[in-house]
This record gives structure tokens, C-alpha cells and sequence, in this order.
């Protein structure tokens, strides 16, 4: 990074930290955080996971909470709501490392192809991640083979996030209606 670099990552901190009113109040915390943010470096990082859809049986791990009086008859299931909180691996057996949930909600929006709108937490409960989340949210053409999504923010190590995400559907078992779903995320966060 060259000077003139040094100086407008230095001038957007002084721009930030003189837009908040209540600067003095910031705890030591905070400033070491916002200090962090504005000229600590980013990174891009690649996470590779696994998402257990159990669709039916006991325990199963999706809910339809509520459908319009079109959706039986909708070929895409339109109006239907879910609510998910599905276990996340580190492979795609269901008994391979645990590493968080997803949870939150996904609508069929499409009146002629089948596609969702997604709002999910991807919550991370062990490893170097145990405790952070990131958010996805946007649309998710389920028939194609690979769909991106993006993610638009997250907490903890992935406060301010941005990226995307590529899931496809790794295999799905009609007989137990248990459905694996890939996804490699890359997201860009502050190196702490
Ligand atoms: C369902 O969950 C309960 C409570 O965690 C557990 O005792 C039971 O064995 C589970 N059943 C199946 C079929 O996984
Ligand atoms: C759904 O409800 C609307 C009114 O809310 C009604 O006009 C329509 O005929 C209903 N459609 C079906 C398929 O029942
Ligand atoms: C996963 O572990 C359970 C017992 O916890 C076992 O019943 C099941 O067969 C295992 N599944 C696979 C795919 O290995
Ligand atoms: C994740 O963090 C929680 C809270 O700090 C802790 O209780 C738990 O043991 C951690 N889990 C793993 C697998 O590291």
C-alpha cells in the first residue's frame, strides 16, 4: 500500500471516528474495535459446509409454518413458508463434525419456477468460528444445479461481512425426504 493509501485509510478513520457524536463515551473496547475496522486488512476467506435437510420423521428438522390458498395447486409450491434450524457439517455424512446450525426462514416466491426467498443464519458453534454468524439472503433457483446466494452481513469474527455463496444439492434420499446441501462461502471480513 502506498502513502497516498496510508493516508485515506487514515483520513476515513478521522472522518468516522469525528462522525460519532458520542466518541468519548466509546468504551477502550469499542475504539479498538472501530480502529481495527477502518485500518486493520481485509480478508477473503473460503469456508467449505455441509446442510442436513430432515424433511419428515421424527425430529425432522424443517416446518412449513403457514401457505397461501394457492399453493397446493401452485407447480412451485408458491406462498409456502418454512422454518428451518438444520444441523451444519464439515462433510457431508450427517455424523461428521458438527459445526453450527442454519436456522431462519425460506418462502416459495416464484409463481413459475421454483425458487426461494432466503433469510438464513449460518450459526457457527465450534471450531475457530464457535460463536459468529453469518446472514444470507436473497434467491435460491433450488432446480439449479449451482445457485448463488449472497451474504450481507454477519457477528462476531464476521462483523460487517460481505460475500457470496455457491450451494448445490449434494444428494437427497426420497425414501427418508433427508436432502444434503453443499455450500462454499466466500466471504471478506476484518483479520483480527
Ligand atoms: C429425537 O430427539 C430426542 C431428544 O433429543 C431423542 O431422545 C430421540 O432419540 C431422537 N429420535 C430420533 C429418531 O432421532
Ligand atoms: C384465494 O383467495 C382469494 C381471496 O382471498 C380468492 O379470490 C381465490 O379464489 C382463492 N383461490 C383459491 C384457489 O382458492
Ligand atoms: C449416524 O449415527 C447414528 C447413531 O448416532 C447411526 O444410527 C447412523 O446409522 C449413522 N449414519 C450414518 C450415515 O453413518
Ligand atoms: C463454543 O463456545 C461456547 C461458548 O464460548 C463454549 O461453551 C463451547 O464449549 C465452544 N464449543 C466448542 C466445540 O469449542
Amino acid at each position: 500500500m502506498g502513502n497516498l493509501g496510508v493516508f485515506l485509510k487514515i483520513f476515513s478513520l478521522i472522518v468516522a471516528m469525528s462522525s460519532l457524536h458520542a466518541i468519548a463515551q466509546l468504551s477502550k473496547q469499542e475504539k479498538t474495535w472501530f480502529q481495527k475496522y477502518y485500518l486493520g486488512k481485509k480478508e477473503v476467506t473460503k469456508l467449505h459446509f455441509y446442510v442436513q435437510d430432515k424433511l419428515s420423521g421424527p425430529n425432522k428438522t424443517v416446518y412449513e409454518v403457514s401457505r397461501s390458498n394457492i399453493t397446493s395447486i401452485s407447480p412451485t409450491s408458491f406462498g409456502q413458508v418454512r422454518v428451518l434450524d438444520d444441523l451444519l457439517t464439515a462433510g457431508p455424512d450427517r455424523n461428521s463434525t458438527e459445526l453450527g446450525r442454519a436456522q431462519g426462514l425460506i418462502t416459495f416466491a416464484d409463481l413459475k419456477q421454483s425458487a426461494l426467498a432466503m433469510n438464513l443464519n449460518f450459526v457457527f458453534t465450534s471450531g475457530k468460528y464457535n460463536g459468529s454468524t453469518l446472514c444470507i439472503l436473497g434467491r435460491n433457483p433450488i432446480l439449479e444445479r449451482d445457485r448463488e446466494l449472497p451474504i450481507v452481513g454477519g457477528t462476531g469474527i464476521f462483523r460487517m461481512a460481505r460475500g457470496y455463496s455457491i450451494s448445490n444439492t449434494y444428494s437427497y434420499d426420497p425414501i427418508e425426504d433427508y436432502g444434503v446441501i453443499e455450500y462454499t462461502v466466500y466471504v471478506t471480513y476484518v483479520k483480527g
